[in-house]
């Protein structure tokens, strides 16, 4: 593997490293027992090169060649464009070189492919989290990507040139109608689409259940940006669009290193509070940091800090993987699950505490979205006609002008308590607030 997985050579099996068929089958058969749904990785975007497609020579215009490379640049850093000795001519990888990019222009590429949605479903999946969406379709003139006028030396080498002719292309809306017809209005579909507001909105109309929003993943930690970030999503979601927020994932630093361990308690607030669906990435509920890595995994060399083994408990390899297995990345030193069971303050705590909130107060997934004016650190919000939302991003202690009683704090030691007038909070402190009834 190269990438984690991310270039499968057989769709129908699983590699051994994670274990077998029948591993996927008894934990689809256990999440069914538990009332969990499954929701499986689909990569349509590519395929390994060592899949039987990509070495097949009646199989060339399964994928995009050309004999001579555009501008065009790979995710991963370097030209998406890797020659073929045997041939001469190159091969597009919107990421790494042993991750070709599939045709989807070719029929029978796209029926392979939504077969391979039709084979998982038949085995227990309920739904899909599709990977790298928006590069699905390239510009069918292979037109160069424009320079883009921002790009600095030093930055990012993908963003030299803005990927008009390589992402988010109008084709890409008729796939998803496809991915829709082929699952059935039943199952998930979740899209991976790092896109403007604008554009993002638009993949509910082709079909997605779920155009993932990673806006909270690169906003500035300031009570103003986050603000005005909810505003511009709630503005741009088109009527009835169920919204979805996404705190954190395997691609990205770890939100307790984003934004500090106090921090991390109000966004786990924020996440639990917005309209929609919460997305939090595993880990993220302890409070887990970036580790430090000696042996890169990763290809792209900057997301192993992020994926570190999940520390259950105290024992060998804290209960990740036996004593004597070396685990594939170093395990960090925050505390474990088991630790945090028993600390009724914990971080693990408080994210329980919101969830079983949330589940007995609709007005905090389902009701309306109000920013209320606060500044000076303080991000507040009313939700449904039930409920305000006042979080602390300062360090230091702030007031804000509010009546009820207290459902819950990050500090979890004020359930219950009268607020007349105006609400007190630490610094890093988020309250939820049962309005007193006008
Ligand atoms: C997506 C995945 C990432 C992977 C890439 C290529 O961005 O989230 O982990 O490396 O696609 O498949």
């Amino acid at each position: 593997m190269a990438d984690f997985g991310y270039d499968v050579s057989d769709h129908r099996d699983v590699d051994p490293v994670f274990g077998t068929l029948e591993d996927f089958d008894a934990l689809a058969a256990e999440a069914r027992r538990l009332g969990l749904r499954l929701i499986l990785d689909y990569i349509p975007n590519h395929t390994s090169d060592r899949h039987p497609w990509f070495r097949d020579p009646a199989r060339r215009d399964w994928y995009l060649w050309r004999d001579e490379p555009t501008n065009w640049r790979s995710v991963f850093g370097g030209s998406a464009w890797t020659r073929d000795p045997a041939s001469g001519r190159f091969y597009y990888h919107a990421y790494l070189a042993e991750q070709p990019d599939l045709n989807w222009r070719h029929p029978a590429v796209r029926e392979a492919m939504l077969d391979v949605l039709r084979f998982w479903i038949a085995r227990g999946a309920d739904g899909f989290r599709i990977d790298a969406l928006r590069q699905l379709v390239k510009d069918d003139r292979f037109r160069d990507n424009p320079p883009n006028p921002a790009w600095r030396e030093g930055d990012d080498d993908y963003g030299r040139v803005i990927p008009r002719y390589t992402t988010d292309r109008p084709e890409v809306a008729e796939q998803v109608a496809r991915f829709r017809a082929a699952v059935g209005d039943e199952r998930l579909l979740i899209g991976e689409l790092y896109l403007p507001f604008e554009r993002l909105v638009t993949y509910y109309a082709a079909g997605l259940d779920m155009p993932a929003n990673f806006h909270l993943l690169s906003a500035a930690w300031t009570a103003e940006a986050i603000g005005a970030l909810v505003d511009a999503y709630e503005a741009a979601l088109p009527d009835g669009a169920w919204p979805n927020w996404v705190l954190g994932n395997h691609d990205r630093p770890r939100l307790a290193s984003r934004v500090g361990p106090e921090q991390a308690r109000v966004a786990a607030m924020l996440l639990l509070t917005l309209r929609g669906t919460p997305t939090l990435y595993y880990g993220d509920e302890l409070g887990l940091r970036d580790v430090d890595v000696d042996v890169p995994r990763d290809p792209w060399r900057r997301r192993d800090p992020a994926r570190s083994p999940m520390p259950w408990d105290g024992g060998p390899n804290a209960g990740f993987a036996p004593a004597g297995a070396e685990p594939w990345l170093p395990l960090g030193d925050g505390a474990s699950v088991a630790d945090q069971r028993a600390d009724p303050r914990s971080l693990l705590a408080l994210h329980r505490a919101l969830l079983a909130l949330r589940r007995t107060e609709p007005a905090l997934w389902g009701g309306g979205h109000e920013t209320v004016a606060a500044g000076d650190g303080v991000l507040a919000y009313r939700r449904g006609r039930t409920h305000l939302v006042v979080l602390n991003l300062a360090a230091e202690r702030r007031e804000h002008p509010a009546a009820g009683r207290v459902a819950l704090s990050t500090g979890l030691d004020r359930d219950g308590e009268a607020v007349a007038g105006m609400l007190a909070l630490r610094g890093g402190e988020g309250v939820v607030l049962r309005i007193a009834e006008p």
